[in-house]
């Protein structure tokens, strides 16, 4: 089997070493030191635990000043902050370090340590006084076999002191308040030109050496994944083409997933509402006031005389539903306005289903002209509903576009004079993917079925644990008439409207072949939510335990809404009528993203995976270890560990780095347990410093994905993220498709991502890529390759990735080619090109030398007669 290493390897095995060596190197070096731990006041560095060490108390060296040891994972990212920490050695041979998490919240922060390097969960507990804790201090009372912690508040009047004992760092006792500071450790010692407030410990010197150590392995680490594709030429000055042979086994394979490629759909970037979903009326349900700053009449206005407008909740159409708007008019030509999302694109000759909910309130009974026109006020499209009524109906009529524009306004004219009652204004083009009413933009989600993706994960992401548990995704909310959904704000700053639900979700995934994968929250909300206010477990909260039953069972009615008999199950009933008699063949269930791994998440998941594991055995729960890899999270180690304690089948990555982080992981996941869980790689991107989309990004992305197909018995799954967004609406770069209200541009990334979705096997197939100047690391770590075989059609598919500024003349060795037609397609283009296409073009079998053309990447399907 092909494997790959890299010098990452190299320097696992120095870090070792050096850890190893850690004892003192000179016979000179002091038995023991000191070490000062600070939270650096310049506000140049970025905020965390930092250490100095001194011999002699006064004289004070930085370890490293580049390397942080521990970040804050309290609240928001903005509010990520240590403050104040305060250290000390307990009697259970860790150091356990608390710190101020901001100036306001009833909280501070706690976590532990072996060796001052690697911090143990961290937690915040809520202190019953409600008073902020500022300059929190700890110390072990070794007597007393406890901890105590002492800070003090000024938010509830004058100063107070306050004091808290614990022995577990999970029970704290009542606090109690006193005059003064029962504990005040506070060193404070000059680093620089910096006087610095923390802890002075006394250390061995072997745990300053072995800090030293890791600084210097972290500040190594800097360096490999700063390299870029872009520095190819530079490292390989002169470097000519090169020669190659791809030699493959058929004989050695070994049996991967055919679910690799997949898509991650996500509400980020407008990509449902302005986006996917194809309504083109925004705040059509006038609910904007949940989200931002907006109100419930945003993005609606009056044009014309003698006329007003304003919002109502008497009455309403649905509970759910509860603002409308009232307009009030002399019937002679007064409009209610919405311009969509940023103007409604309308096409000539296209057909559109308008629709609204009205009633008369005052006045005559009549009727209203629905009109949509452009920027200059000409009427591109018009139509009158039939009679109004006293109680709320639902009016539809059809428009036809008469000239195109892309900044379309709908007008909504009463004929008659008085006040009408409106709500659920929606506008839909006719033409939307696989013409589904209440559908899908037709353009965008052809992209999206073009990748031929095996499964799609939905609805986030963020979006799916929210900002605070009452912002959590339900999806129950989801589903139903459009007028009984419950919108609710978007994590990422906007509105979610619901019309692109779960049935939506799932019937898209049945419309192009590809397996669901809805994300349910695992019981708790981001850990980046602003502060909650609930009682138990402090800033990542949790759904109250006394809830949780019901909570599991909204998880367990999804599995039957999804897969069950409309005969005997209300949910399932639900589906069928919605339109889908049939089950929708629900196989596999995410539950969490990459939340924070604390005791709170935990009880929540084990109780949601046992109930499903129970009851759908079937079902496979899709668990989640954190947004990064082991050498920066704890939610990663702890996360592994917990998923193998449970058994969880699958489970869930993310990252988001640079090339020089993917170009020297390659062997990330040959080192994985095959006995172990599946793998998700749920979220993952090349991100460059300036988050652009080019062809360094798109290759690097494809180099990764040849080292996935090898490790395709342990990854199951892999999907890019995020996938969509909408120009000037973009929260987060870069993503694979950008859009606009009438345009789809792809990326080349995209292209990476087809290319991979259009080319899957079941079967790896062993080869080896023998490439003149492989001894050379540059040279070894910019290529890869892999061939899959495809069982159905017996087609064998090599890919391979040239990241190198020379061409590859490559020789096929292994294959019987005889009478064999090649499809091949080609993607190439300089590191920072952005437009490069694949070519694709037929070859034959007699010609076995492929030139493999610089920073390219290039897919062979080869057809045996
Ligand atoms: O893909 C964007 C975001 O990145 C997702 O919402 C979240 O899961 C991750 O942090």
């Amino acid at each position: 089997m092909m494997k790959y290493s890299t010098n990452y390897l190299l320097y696992i095995f120095c870090l070792l070493l050096s850890l190893g060596k850690s004892q003192a190197i000179l016979a000179n070096e002091p038995d023991s030191a000191y070490v000062f731990a600070y939270a650096p006041s310049s506000a140049g560095k970025a905020s965390g635990l930092y250490y100095a060490w001194s011999i002699d108390r006064k004289t004070w060296h930085s370890v490293e000043p580049e390397c942080r040891f521990l970040r804050s994972d309290y609240g928001p990212w903005s509010q990520k902050k240590i403050y104040s920490p305060s250290l000390t050695k307990g009697g259970d041979g860790f150091w356990h370090v608390v710190w101020q998490v901001n100036k306001t919240d009833p909280t501070f922060a706690c976590a532990k340590s072996t060796d001052l390097i690697h911090w143990f969960p961290q937690s915040f507990p809520i202190m019953q006084y409600g008073d902020n804790c500022l300059s929190p201090k700890i110390a072990w009372l070794a007597s007393e076999d406890r901890y105590v912690i002492s800070w003090y508040g000024n938010l509830l009047g004058k100063d107070k002191y306050y004091s808290t004992y614990t022995k577990n760092f999970k029970e704290y006792s009542i606090v109690s308040e006193t005059d003064k500071m029962p504990l005040s450790i506070c060193d404070t010692v000059l680093i620089g030109n910096n006087e610095e407030k923390g802890t002075i410990l006394c250390v061995s010197w072997k745990e300053i050496e072995t800090l030293m150590r890791y600084a210097q392995a972290c500040a190594y680490k800097k360096t490999l994944y700063g390299e870029r594709v872009v520095q190819s030429e530079l490292r390989l000055v002169g470097q000519q083409p090169l020669k190659a042979t791809l030699s493959i086994n058929e004989k050695d394979s070994k049996k991967i997933s055919d679910k690799l490629i997949g898509i991650f759909f996500e509400d980020i970037n407008y990509s449902a509402d302005g986006g996917l979903y194809a309504e083109l009326i925004q705040n059509r349900g006038f609910e904007y006031s949940l989200s931002r700053s907006w109100k419930a009449d945003s993005f609606w206005r009056l044009k014309g005389k003698n006329a007003t407008f304003k919002i109502a909740t008497e009455q309403p159409l649905h509970k759910n539903n509860p603002h409308y708007a009232i307009l009030t008019t002399d019937g002679k030509g007064a409009a209610l306005q919405n311009e969509g999302f940023g103007g409604i694109a309308v096409k000539a000759g296209e057909k559109y289903n308008f629709s609204l909910f009205a009633r008369t309130m005052k006045g005559k009974n009549g009727k209203l002209r629905i009109r949509l026109v452009d920027e200059t006020g000409i009427v591109v499209a018009e139509a009158t509903t039939e009679m109004l009524t006293e109680h709320w109906k639902q009016h539809a009529v059809t428009l036809k576009g008469l000239k195109t524009t892309l900044k379309g306004r709908l007008e909504i004219i009463p004929l008659i004079e008085g006040s009408i009652a409106i709500d659920m204004v929606s506008l839909f083009p006719q033409h939307t993917f696989k013409g589904r009413k209440n559908g899908l933009r037709a353009d965008l989600a052809k992209v999206l079925a073009d990748i031929k993706p095996r499964f799609v994960r939905f609805p986030g992401g963020c979006v799916v644990h929210g900002n605070g548990i009452e912002n959590m995704y339900h999806w129950k909310n989801t589903i139903g008439p459009l007028e009984t959904r419950k919108p609710q704000a978007n994590i990422w700053g906007y509105h979610q409207s619901m019309g692109l639900g779960f049935y939506e979700y799932f019937q898209f995934c049945e419309d192009i072949g590809a397996l669901p994968l809805p994300v349910v929250p695992a019981g708790v909300p981001c850990q980046n939510s602003e502060r909650q206010q609930h009682e138990i477990a402090g800033q990542q909260g949790g759904v109250p335990m006394k809830e949780m039953d019901l909570f599991v069972q909204d998880i367990l009615d999804l599995i039957e809404w999804a897969n069950g008999d409309p005969k005997t199950n209300k949910w399932a009933k639900m589906r069928a009528e919605a339109g889908h008699p049939k089950p929708f063949g629900l196989k596999y269930l995410g539950v969490g993203n990459e939340d924070m791994m604390s005791d709170v998440f935990e009880k929540r998941f084990a109780m949601i995976y046992k109930a499903v594991k129970e009851k759908y055995p079937e079902i496979l729960v899709v668990g989640t270890v954190g947004a990064g890899d082991a050498e920066e999270l704890y939610d990663y180690t702890r996360g592994w560990e917990f998923a193998t304690e449970l058994g969880v089948p699958i489970v869930d990555e993310h990252y988001y780095k640079s090339p020089g982080w993917f170009l020297n992981k390659q062997d990330y996941y040959d080192r994985y347990d095959r006995r172990k869980s599946k793998v998700y790689v749920g979220e993952y991107a090349v991100h460059l410093p300036d988050r652009a989309n080019n062809m360094e990004t798109a290759l690097v992305e494809a180099l990764y994905l040849t080292n996935l197909e090898r490790n395709g018995d342990v990854v199951e799954m892999a999907s890019y993220a995020p996938l969509l967004a909408k120009k000037g609406n973009t929260q987060w770069k870069p993503d694979l498709i950008y859009f606009t209200n009438a345009e789809v541009e792809t990326t080349v990334d995209y292209d990476v991502q087809k290319l991979f979705g259009n080319n899957v096997g079941n079967e790896y197939i062993s080869s080896t890529w023998e490439v003149t100047g492989k001894e050379n690391t540059d040279i070894r770590k910019r290529i890869g390759a892999s061939v899959v075989r495809c069982s159905q059609t017996g087609e064998t598919i090599i890919k391979l990735v040239n990241l190198l500024p020379v061409e590859i003349h490559t020789s096929l060795v292994g294959l019987d080619m005889n009478n064999a037609t090649i499809e091949r397609s080609v993607l190439h283009g300089q590191p920072d090109d952005t437009l490069a296409t694949v070519k694709k073009e037929t070859i034959f079998g007699q010609k076995n030398t492929i030139i493999l053309p610089k920073y390219s990447f290039t897919v062979l399907r080869i057809k045996k007669k």
